[in-house]
């Protein structure tokens, strides 16, 4: 398990930089506010769904909630919101105790490699920049196309580097960071969605919003670094930076990007 989440420092680095939402935005211009491109993102990746107060989500890797929420008010349907991080789960359900979305939604800790549900149970399967920390993505498709009913659909965005575009070094960080030593490019996910099962109903390359998202990532710490400092070590926030400032080169170098897939399970 990638434990990354479950330092406090982290965690808080996290919540102050990217907020509620620890995915990439949508941008119309590089103008554009890192909250108004993140739920940019949410809104065009629901737009396709047939959801309604009768379908159950589920969404792995959950964060904090965030999407979780969205989709419960856009579309009044129940969510049921994992994640294997208990310290994201419980800032999850502190931001959400208290909406009116609260009803609509649980929150439970759940591996995404190995789900506690039973076959054929949910609507829509939803993964918002989490499938790259599996060290198995076959196997998550496999787990999400078995929980899916008939009809169901799976909704994933997704940090993806370009593998063959990396050299050595860049290669070592992306492991070291990522705990793996398979990185799946973006053809590699198609692959992988279609041989469990799914049919692939689209694929979009946003190239160009992780560069951009990237940037504003990477700027936002960089500002807030002499606030930081008084409450996260040096040494996360050194870190941090760095692996940051590392994404956004490789994001300008298009050898990282985010893409978005989705499938259906007849
Ligand atoms: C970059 S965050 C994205 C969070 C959220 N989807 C969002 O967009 O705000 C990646 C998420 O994947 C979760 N994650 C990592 N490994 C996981 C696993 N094995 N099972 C379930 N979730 C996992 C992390 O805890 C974290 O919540």
């Amino acid at each position: 398990m990638d434990l990354h989440y479950e330092d406090p420092d982290v965690d808080l680095l996290y919540n102050r930089i990217w907020g509620e939402d620890i995915h990439y935005g949508i941008y119309s211009g590089e103008d554009d506010r890192i909250e108004d491109a993140t739920q940019r993102a949410k809104a065009v990746m629901a737009e396709p769904l047939p959801l309604s107060p009768d379908s159950v989500v589920l969404e792995v890797g959950c964060g904090y909630g965030a999407t979780a929420r969205f989709l419960a008010e856009r579309f009044g349907c129940r969510v049921v919101a994992t994640n294997i991080s208990k310290a994201q789960l419980a800032h999850a359900a502190r931001s959400t105790a208290g909406t009116p979305q609260a009803a609509l939604i649980t929150f439970e800790e759940a591996d995404y490699h190995t789900l506690p549900y039973e076959n054929n149970l949910f609507d829509c399967w939803w993964c918002q920049e989490a499938l790259v920390h599996s060290p198995d993505k076959a196997q998550v498709l496999a787990e999400a196309y078995r929980v899916l009913k008939h009809g169901g659909h799976a909704v994933i965005s997704d940090q993806i580097f370009r593998p063959d575009r990396l050299d050595p070094a860049e290669r070592a960080a992306v492991r070291a960071r990522y705990h793996t030593d398979s990185i799946a490019g973006p053809e590699d996910y198609a692959v992988m969605i279609r041989n469990a099962g799914f049919e692939l109903l689209e694929h979009r390359d946003w190239q160009e919003h992780a560069t951009i998202h990237r940037r504003k990532i990477r700027d936002r710490l960089a500002e807030l670094i002499p606030e930081l400092s008084g409450s996260i070590a040096p040494e996360t926030l050194r870190r941090n930076y760095d692996s940051w400032s590392a994404w956004v080169t490789l994001a300008e170098e298009k050898k990282l990007g985010f893409d978005y897939y989705l499938a259906h399970k007849r």
